[in-house]
């Protein structure tokens, strides 16, 4: 990038900071302005994020812009950060994930699928505020993960292993409070599975996948611990890195093949039986069988043996009949069928009575 351009760049950067800190003072008055704003400022950003300052020092805009206050997790690809934005003085739910030249996934179709979901606006997807890459130096990345870990008090001796060319995608999301992992492992006593409120839950699960659908999209990697809390009862469905496109061929969804696997757990068995081999088919009736298991684990408190068990006889076409309510049943029953173009699909599922 030659010096005017950057220049130009970090001038219009700089305004769109002084405009959005303005607009962000006026008491979060104009959430739609803010999201303008952060928009472009973000687009700014992803340019700028990436190249060295005037004086060709690396500079980080995570480093530079964000305070680290704790680690929320690591997994497979990478790790969450809870970090202040210094400039709105806002805590959010920082995501980095790893793009390793050699997984033969670049930083660009990475990109793109995160961008696919940046996109969506749904009361039960988490909203993504701005998504950038960074490209350090070798070993400037383990230097500062080290300091953040001791500033933070961390115990940690290595946040994730780096390659020495690895790229770093950050995604800056709503901070939420916890996973539906942490809720189930919580609440193992009958009386806290109570079904109308299971019933809520899965039914803000099953909009925001049908919203997920019906732009295309499919989520693949539907699982607990990809579903957080933003409130008491109010879930939000995450972890869309994922995410891919499907290919509509008129009115018939072809099957998406595509390297790269999640957790096996809650897999549709189409999409199990080819994972081992790190290849996976999947369409938006995948999203439906996973969504089936997701309920029969609200539903019923299961030892992991037993949750073991039951989902794979799921993927065996075996229903299971652990369910006090038969209706319970026959709806999972529905979700969970072999013959993926019976599945029923998540607009009809919130139609039928079961929700209702
Ligand atoms: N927006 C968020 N707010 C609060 N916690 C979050 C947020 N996003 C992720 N987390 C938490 O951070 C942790 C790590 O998430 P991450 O997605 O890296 O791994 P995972 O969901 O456990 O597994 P996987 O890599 O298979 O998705 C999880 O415990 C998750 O609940
Ligand atoms: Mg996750």
């Amino acid at each position: 990038m030659s010096a005017d351009a950057l220049r130009n760049l970090e001038e219009e950067n700089k305004l769109l900071r002084e405009s959005l800190a303005r607009v962000t003072k006026e008491k979060r008055k104009g959430d739609a302005e803010i999201d303008r704003l952060s928009n472009a400022l973000s687009a700014t950003q992803l340019q700028l994020s990436s190249v060295a300052d005037s004086q060709g020092q690396y500079f980080s805009k995570f480093a530079k812009e964000f305070t680290v206050s704790g680690i929320l997790g690591t997994g497979g690809g990478g790790c969450v950060f809870e970090a202040e934005n210094k400039l709105d003085e806002w805590k959010y739910a920082v995501k980095r994930i790893i793009v390793d030249p050699k997984a033969g996934k670049t930083k660009m179709k990475t990109l793109r699928e995160v961008r696919a979901m940046a996109k969506l606006d749904h009361p039960h997807i988490i909203r993504y505020n701005s998504t950038w890459i960074e490209e350090p130096p070798e070993e400037w990345q383990e230097k500062a993960d080290n300091t953040t870990l001791q500033k933070i008090g961390s115990r940690k001796r290595q946040l994730v292993n780096y390659e020495s060319d690895s790229v770093f995608i950050y995604i800056q999301m709503q901070l939420c409070n916890f996973s539906l992992t942490e809720w189930l492992s919580r609440n193992k006593e009958k009386e806290s599975r109570e079904l109308g409120r299971m019933k809520k839950w899965f039914k803000q699960m099953a909009s925001a996948v049908d919203y997920i659908h019906e732009n295309k999209l499919i989520h693949r990697d539907l699982k607990p611990c990809n579903i957080l809390f933003a409130s008491k009862d109010h879930l939000k469905i995450c972890d869309m890195g994922i995410v891919i496109e499907q290919q509509v061929d008129g009115e018939v969804e072809k099957t998406m093949t595509r390297t790269g696997s999640g957790t096996e757990e809650y897999m549709s068995p189409e999409q199990r039986a080819l994972a081992s081999f790190n290849i996976s088919h999947v369409t938006s009736a995948s999203d439906v069988f996973s969504l089936g298991l997701i309920l029969a684990e609200l539903c019923v408190v299961m030892t992991y043996d037993e949750k073991v068990r039951i989902f794979d006889n799921y993927r065996r076409g075996k229903p299971s009949f652990v369910f006090e309510n038969a209706n319970t049943v026959e709806f999972i029953g529905k979700l969970t069928v072999l013959e993926k173009r019976d599945r029923l699909t998540c607009k009809k599922m919130l139609d039928e009575m079961y929700l209702s």
